[in-house]
């Protein structure tokens, strides 16, 4: 795929997020805040792709993932008035109908069409799926990373509390206290991520938060998370604990020993 094909791409979906932004202001404001999410994740995915010098196809086949990655979400918040998948359905799987029904992608071939449905499949999961063809996986890891590195930005703005619109919608009921659950730090000590359905206080946010460097595939993404001190501003908010101080400890060796590794060699 080529330029002109990711112009068309964008082009549709310009159209076709317009009309949900002269819908009410809840809805308004949720969309907005979606796609001003998708177009920073397109930034990052042009930052990552500069970073592993992708050959044009593999270059406007990722930034299309990225555009495309949540467009799902505005039928869902439509829908059901939420953005959680648990309480509604797979916004990814909404993404890839909603693509399908529209024909977004019919100029472009099966196989590159194949591959961007994955790769928005496999975003939104907890890990990418293990029977993914090469290709795919490659794709579905800089959405990954991609998305990742945003998210990470709006958790972060949340919790300090300069985003207050957001903040109702991340945070939801979560207790800001001293608690936190000791699975969270069980993860992290054994290198892994944590489950969603295990939060219940605002530090289990900040920790899964941290945890996430574990799934990050790119030298570019943990430079980013380094330069950007993600981690350092997320412990910044969690208790003066010692467990809690090694888990930050374990997460920062991490990004150390990750941040010069060989791309695409793996
Ligand atoms: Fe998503």
């Amino acid at each position: 795929m080529n330029s002109n094909d990711y112009e068309k791409i964008a082009s549709w979906f310009a159209q076709y997020v317009a009309p949900y932004l002269e819908m009410e202001q809840e809805i308004r404001d949720t969309v907005q805040m979606k796609v001003d999410h998708t177009h920073r994740v397109v930034a990052e995915m042009n930052l990552l792709i500069q970073s592993l010098e992708l050959p044009e196809n593999d270059r406007y086949t990722s930034l299309s993932v990225a555009l495309l990655h949540d467009v799902g979400r505005f039928e869902q918040f439509v829908k059901y008035r939420t953005l959680n998948d648990r309480q509604s359905e797979s916004h990814a799987q909404i993404s890839i109908d909603e693509l399908k029904s529209h024909r977004v992608l019919d100029h472009l071939t099966v196989e590159e069409i194949e591959i961007i449905f994955k790769a928005i499949d496999a975003h939104s999961r907890k890990t990418i799926p293990e029977n993914l063809d090469q290709r795919s996986v490659l794709f579905s890891k800089l959405i990954r990373d991609a998305d990742k590195l945003d998210i990470w930005k709006v958790l972060i703005e949340a919790d300090q509390g300069t985003t207050t619109a957001l903040n109702a919608i991340v945070f939801s009921d979560l207790p800001d206290n001293e608690e936190y659950n000791p699975k969270a730090l069980k993860a992290i000590s054994s290198g892994e991520m944590f489950d969603l359905a295990e939060i219940r206080s605002r530090n289990d946010f900040r920790l899964l938060a941290m945890a996430w460097v574990f799934d990050l595939n790119f030298s570019a993404s943990f430079h980013l998370v380094l330069e950007r001190g993600y981690i350092d501003m997320l412990a910044e908010r969690l208790p003066e604990h010692e467990n809690i101080k090694k888990a930050v400890l374990t997460v920062n060796n991490y990004l150390a020993r990750h941040k010069n590794r060989q791309d695409l060699q793996d």
